[in-house]
């Protein structure tokens, strides 16, 4: 399937893998555009040597265009900017904040940079600062969330700017795909749905809780302090909307979710650590290699359009 985004930035299928912090790394990256997506590798809080070894290593497993997530709030942004420069990399997309003062670099190297945007006010001034593309992400995904649904953003954010808009937030199958690209959209990202992908290295038990979601198994922390983020529901969320109830300060707060992505990443503490996954993960109930979950998606999209 040809689209304004699998031509610009060199791919075969319009599927691109949410870049997740602890989640994202060389192995699911590597696999995704092997697959014919684009593999994002999240750098989330980590040092840029840690993102750099990351590159390298996907570079050794695919010949394919794969990205970087830049976690613009993470102390070493800077260096990951020129890291990402150095190592040739061909896509980068960028959450938590305004990519402004990198844009000039990664545009003289010719990285194609596709910002998340959660409103159409952030999409326009994203595309006068000259990137590539954007992605709006509703807040039914995983993770870090704005206010707007997925239904409702991506037509707005196709109507507002003449860059490709990649749709994000609840699409897990050819029927949200199909959907996106109805509403507008020239490609999806998934997070929640990769997270459970044969390579991704997310420790089982976490896997499990997402396979094993309903619907309404997800819940939202840090709404009173401006932060909001999507995660299936345990002991860690009640005890923090408990304090969040009671008025408890973002610094008390704050300490109940540190290095608790981690916790459930790498030690699978599904009872204290933060099981980000969004909305759709009451659909997701098969764990399966990135090739057979985008093969598995284009077929169902492909007889849904063209019907
Ligand atoms: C575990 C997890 C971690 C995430 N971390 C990041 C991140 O570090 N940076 C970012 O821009 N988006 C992050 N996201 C959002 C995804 O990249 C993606 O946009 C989102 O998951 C799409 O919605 P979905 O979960 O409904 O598929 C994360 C999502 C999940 C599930």
């Amino acid at each position: 399937m040809k689209t304004k985004i699998t031509e610009l930035l060199g791919i075969e299928y319009p599927i691109i893998q949410g870049g997740m912090a602890w989640v994202a790394e060389y192995h699911l990256a590597a696999a995704v555009s092997e697959a014919g997506g684009l593999g994002i590798i999240g750098a989330g809080g980590a040092p840029a040597s840690f993102v750099r070894e990351q590159i390298q290593k996907t570079k050794e497993l695919t010949k394919k265009p794969f990205g970087v997530n830049v976690m613009l709030m993470n102390p070493e942004a800077d260096e990951i900017a020129k890291v990402i420069v150095e190592e040739g990399v061909q896509v980068v997309t960028t959450g938590a904040g305004n990519p402004g003062k990198y844009l000039a670099d990664w545009k003289a190297a010719g990285i194609k940079v596709a910002p998340v945007v959660a409103s159409v006010a952030l999409a326009k001034m994203m595309e006068r600062a000259g990137v590539d593309a954007v992605i709006a992400e509703g807040t039914e995904s995983g993770g870090h969330i704005g206010s707007a649904t997925t239904m409702t953003l991506v037509p707005q954010v196709v109507d507002a700017v003449s860059i490709p808009v990649i749709a994000a937030g609840g699409i897990a199958d050819g029927r949200g795909f199909a959907a996106a690209m109805m509403l507008g959209a020239e490609a999806v990202q998934m997070g929640t749905r990769f997270v459970v992908a044969k390579e991704s290295i997310v420790h089982e038990n976490y896997k499990k809780k997402i396979l094993a979601a309903k619907d309404i198994d997800s819940e939202v922390t840090g709404t009173t302090h401006g932060h909001p983020v999507r995660q299936i529901r345990n002991n860690m969320t009640r005890e923090y909307i408990k304090l969040e109830k009671a008025g408890a300060p973002f610094e008390e707060l704050e300490q109940l979710t540190l290095g608790a992505l981690r916790k459930a990443v790498v030690d699978g503490d599904t009872v204290n650590g933060t099981l980000m996954a969004g909305q759709i993960a009451g659909m997701v109930k098969e764990e399966m290699t990135c090739a057979e979950m985008i093969q598995e998606i284009m077929t169902q999209a492909e007889s849904l359009l063209k019907s």
